[in-house]
C-alpha cells in the first residue's frame, strides 16, 4: 500500500510514519513546507502526482503547550482544524482517493444523560453551537461538520493520547509533570493502538464514517495516578486542584473537555482496542524514560 501522510512532522503523524514503515508500506509525506496545502489545486496536483492508494491527514493545530494557546492564534487554529480538512476532502474526492482524518473526542463534554459514553451518532456537545467550548474544540467540531458529507472518508476520533514512551506529549508523562492535577473522568487513546486501528480500517475494508478510537471504558485522574505509583514510576506526592473552578481560576484560560466516549462501533467492525485499564497498565509495565 502507498500512503500519503499529511502532517507527518507532528506527534501523531510521527507514530503513523513509524507504523507505515514497520508495515513495509510506501510512505510519501506532504506538509506545509512542501506544498500549498490550503490550495485545492496545488494539493490535488501533488496528490495526483503521488498517485497513492490512500491519504491520511494528521495535520492540525493543537496549541502549545496546551489548548489555551489556541485562544491567541485563532486564525491558524481555524485554518488547520476546520478549513484544511475541507480542502483535503475536495482534493481526495476529485481524484477518487480514499482517505482518513485525525479528529478528536474533545468535541464532547461529560457523558450521555444515562452515564454512558457518547457514540458516533451523538451530536457534539462541546462546540461553537453550544457556545461552551474552547476555541480548539470548536474548530475540531467544525472540522467534522465540514466532513459530514465526505465520500470514502474515515473520521478517527483520538482522545488524550498516551503510550509507553515518556514524552511531554504523552498523557502518562503529563500527569507526572503537572504541578497540580484536575480530577476528571475521561476516555483515552493508546496512541500506537489508535494508529494501528486507523491503518487497519483500510486493510480490513471497514465501512467509511466516524469512529471513536478510544480504549474501551474510562478512567479518572486519580486512578491513573494510583497506577503510576503502583508501577513504581513516580514517588512524587501528587496534588490536585480542589475543584474545576479552582483549576479554571489558577491554571486555565479556556474550558477543557472531559468526556467519556463509547468505542463499541470500532470493536464491532473488528478494530482492536484494549480495555483502558489494561492498556495503561501495559504502557506503565513497558515504560521507557525520556533520555
Ligand atoms: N495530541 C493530542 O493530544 C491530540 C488529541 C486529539 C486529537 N489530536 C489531533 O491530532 C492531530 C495531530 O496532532 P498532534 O498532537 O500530532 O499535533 P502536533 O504535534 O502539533 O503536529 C501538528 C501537525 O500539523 C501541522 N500543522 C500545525 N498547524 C497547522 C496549520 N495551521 N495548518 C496546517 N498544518 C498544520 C504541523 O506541521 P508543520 O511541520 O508544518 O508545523 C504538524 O505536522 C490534530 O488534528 C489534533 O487536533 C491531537
Amino acid at each position: 500500500m502507498h500512503i500519503v501522510l499529511i502532517g507527518a512532522t507532528g506527534y501523531v503523524g510521527a507514530e503513523f510514519a513509524r507504523q507505515i514503515e514497520t508495515r513495509g508500506y510506501r510512505l510519501t509525506t506532504v506538509g506545509r513546507s512542501s506544498c500549498d496545502i490550503y490550495s485545492v489545486d496545488s494539493l490535488t496536483k501533488v496528490l495526483g502526482e503521488a498517485s497513492s492508494d490512500v491519504v491520511i491527514n494528521c495535520a492540525g493545530y493543537t496549541g502549545k503547550p496546551n489548548v489555551d494557546a489556541c485562544e491567541l492564534d485563532k486564525t491558524n487554529c481555524l485554518a488547520g482544524n476546520a478549513v484544511l480538512p475541507g480542502v483535503i476532502q475536495k482534493a481526495c474526492e476529485s481524484l477518487g482517493i480514499p482517505w482518513g482524518h485525525v479528529s478528536s473526542g474533545c468535541i464532547f463534554t461529560g457523558t450521555r444523560d444515562d452515564g454512558t459514553g457518547f457514540t458516533e451518532s451523538d451530536a457534539a456537545n462541546f462546540s461553537f453551537r453550544q457556545n461552551n467550548c474552547s476555541w480548539y474544540s470548536g474548530t475540531k467540531a467544525l472540522g467534522e461538520e465540514v466532513l459530514s458529507d465526505a465520500q470514502q472518508c474515515y473520521v478517527w476520533r483520538l482522545r488524550i493520547p498516551f503510550s509507553n514512551i515518556d514524552s511531554p506529549r504523552n498523557y502518562l508523562s503529563k500527569v507526572q509533570r503537572y504541578e497540580n492535577l484536575l480530577e476528571a473522568e475521561n476516555s483515552l487513546s493508546n496512541l500506537p493502538e489508535y494508529v494501528t486501528a486507523c491503518l487497519d480500517c483500510f486493510t480490513k475494508r471497514v465501512p467509511y464514517g466516524i469512529y471513536n478510537l478510544t480504549n474501551p471504558g474510562s478512567v479518572t485522574t486519580s486512578q491513573v495516578v494510583a497506577m503510576i505509583k503502583e508501577a513504581g514510576i513516580s514517588t512524587k506526592e501528587f496534588r490536585f486542584f480542589n475543584s474545576e473552578d479552582e483549576f479554571m481560576r489558577l491554571a486555565a484560560k479556556t474550558p477543557r473537555s472531559n468526556c467519556v466516549l463509547d468505542s463499541s462501533k470500532a470493536l464491532a467492525v473488528g478494530l482492536r482496542l484494549t480495555p483502558i485499564g489494561a492498556s495503561i497498565q501495559q504502557s506503565l509495565n513497558d515504560w521507557v524514560r525520556e533520555s
